[in-house]
């Protein structure tokens, strides 16, 4: 099939901005659904580099057999974040998302053992607890998409010394969400369930498309480690 030809970001942005009338999770999936097509294509030009800085971050601690370790790659979309992770040779992937176009073309890469839809937020992970080696979310952890309180089952999903790596965004319509995310992880720290391993700020994140702001925004990389139970 002839790829399409590429957005311009006027484009792109009016893609994204369009999404933002999107108020309830099912409503941005149905919006993924539509948008799955153009994905990889749009978010390249929005200079989108969230996967990457997710795989490196999680590549410069972890100390296991790669090939070996199974990673659960939530809210997975076409499979960005598999692909960055293959190049530091881990080669297990597992992944879910709401979205069944998303889903496809995740399946396309042949890089998963098992895609699951799942509402996450409206149910609990489709997975076993305790049994991934690596738990990572990518672009999904914001405002209108998936709801703070997944990240403790992301920390269940997790064996005793696995990692979990989240993102988000730290630009203005996404601060209230990032608070109470952040709120959340420290509050996992006091109860025990894991300790933070390190947390990179990134000042060029991905391009703004909101009216309010130009450049880039900035965003962050979470990397925490499961306690031994
Ligand atoms: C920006 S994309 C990120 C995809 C991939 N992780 C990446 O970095 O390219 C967000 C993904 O989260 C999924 N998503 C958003 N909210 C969701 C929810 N509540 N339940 C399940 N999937 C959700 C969407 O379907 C979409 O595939």
């Amino acid at each position: 099939m002839m790829s399409a030809v590429t957005n311009t970001f006027e484009n792109v942005k009016a893609v994204i901005l369009s999404a933002h009338k999107s108020t309830t999770s099912r409503d941005k999936v149905n919006f993924y659904n539509t948008w799955a097509e153009n994905y990889d294509q749009d978010v390249a030009v929005l200079d989108y580099r969230a996967p990457s800085l997710a795989a490196n971050s999680i590549s410069s601690h972890f100390s296991g057999d790669r090939e070996a370790a199974v990673v659960l790659d939530v809210a997975c979309g076409t499979g960005l974040v598999a692909k960055q992770m293959k190049k530091h040779g881990f080669g297990h992937f597992v992944g879910l998302d709401g979205s069944k176009a998303m889903l496809e073309l995740a399946r396309e890469t042949e890089l998963y053992r098992d895609l699951k839809q799942s509402m996450l937020g409206e149910e609990p992970l489709p997975v076993q607890w305790g049994l991934f080696d690596v738990v990572v979310i990518v672009g999904a952890l914001s405002i209108g998409q998936v709801p703070v309180d997944v990240v403790r089952d992301l920390c269940k999903s997790a064996k005793p010394g696995g990692y979990i790596c989240m993102t988000t965004r730290s630009n203005r319509d996404n601060l209230e969400y990032k608070d109470a995310l952040e709120r959340e992880l420290k509050q996992m720290e006091e109860e025990a369930l894991w300790s933070r391993v390190e947390v990179t700020e990134v000042e060029d994140w991905e391009r703004a498309v909101s009216e309010q702001e130009d450049g880039y925004i900035s965003g962050s990389v979470y990397l925490y480690k499961k306690l031994q139970q």
